[in-house]
């Protein structure tokens, strides 16, 4: 027994410990063989040896777990001296990373809302059919649901198209008055110059209660947004069609690379298309149980800004993580 206790007390590792704990405890080891005898003992006897056995066992085992602890923290000591880092320490390293052109355009869209008392929302990228298209009024048959557009999974779920969705999550959640933002990635089947099958939009939607909310306000703030985005550019707001809006306007701000005399971005037309929006068209306000309420929406591409503001002429460049492109933008 003394001699056990010895051997434990010597260990002058974690593993040592280890290879006398199999010695000792392990199946085959010492305190087995003891209980092995038990057999052999006579009947009157069997008892008493069963108990001083149980007793030695439980002290050899007590003062195991106190060795070990001593060692756990000896060896943890150890590790902890040998991989001292010493923050202090001067460094020559002075590369800094950057928020990505992408970010940062977010950073500055959404900075301007949340100004303007806009929350910012956000909805899951994997849809259903009802969110991402029926309820915006893009009934079974329009060309936007085509396969050519979307991601589509087994499960009648999809990629969402873009993020107008979180208006219909947002209206479904919550009564008026609503002034939100949705900022998030979007997915099409689109791959060129101009296109990824991952982007980013921000949502607009802002709805009230009667019929205070016009188109008027809608133009007053967009153009006032693309002010504090592009500086001094001029505003347009063009007729156009979006299922979800009626009436409907892309907005287009005076091209700033010709300033409006026609270059090769702007196509010749002095203008860039910039943004969609419109008054809430009613099948919206059905779709989600509204009545007797007024809104307007729009939404943008998040890497057609970065592009314009940086003058990035290859859109993929912005996703391929090229460190010389990311450089720039130290
Ligand atoms: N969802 C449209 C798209 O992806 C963008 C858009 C246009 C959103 C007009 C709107 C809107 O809310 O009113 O092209």
């Amino acid at each position: 027994m003394e001699q056990l206790k010895e051997k434990i007390n010597s260990a002058l590792s974690l593993e040592e410990l280890e290879s006398i704990r199999i010695e000792i405890f392990g199946k085959k080891g010492i305190l087995a063989s003891e209980f092995a005898k038990l057999k052999d003992i006579p009947g009157p006897q069997k008892r008493e040896f069963a108990q001083g056995l149980n007793e030695k066992k439980a002290s050899l085992q007590e003062l195991f777990d106190i060795k070990l602890e001593q060692l756990k923290e000896q060896e943890l000591n150890k590790r902890l001296k040998a991989e001292a880092l010493d923050v202090t320490m001067y460094s020559n390293i002075s590369e800094k990373g950057a928020l990505h052109p992408v970010q940062e355009t977010m950073d500055k869209i959404i900075e301007y809302f949340v100004a303007m008392n806009f929350a910012v929302e956000s909805g899951p990228m994997v849809e259903d059919d009802f969110h991402n298209f029926e309820a915006l009024n893009l009934p079974k048959h329009h060309p936007a649901r085509d396969m050519q557009d979307t991601f589509y999974f087994k499960d009648n779920t999809l990629l969402r198209t873009h993020t107008s969705p979180v208006q219909i999550r947002t209206m479904m959640r919550k009564k008026p008055p609503i002034r939100i933002i949705a900022p998030g990635s979007v997915f099409r089947r689109d791959y060129d110059l101009t296109h990824t099958p991952m982007f980013h939009q921000v949502e607009g939607l802002v709805v009230e209660e009667g019929d205070k909310v016009s188109f008027a306000n809608l133009k007053s703030i967009l153009t006032d947004f693309l002010h504090y985005m592009f500086g001094d550019v001029e505003v347009r707001f063009r007729p156009s069609f979006f299922p979800f809006t009626e009436p409907s306007a892309e907005v287009d701000i005076s091209c700033i690379f010709c300033e409006g005399k026609g270059c090769r971005v702007c196509s010749h037309t002095g203008w860039l298309e910039v943004l969609g929006s419109g008054v809430v068209d009613p099948n919206v306000f059905k779709a989600v149980g509204y009545e007797n309420v007024s809104g307007y929406a729009f939404g943008l591409g998040v890497e057609r800004f970065a592009m314009l503001l940086h003058r990035i002429p290859d859109l993929r460049s912005l996703f391929e993580g090229d460190i010389r492109l990311l450089e720039q933008f130290r």
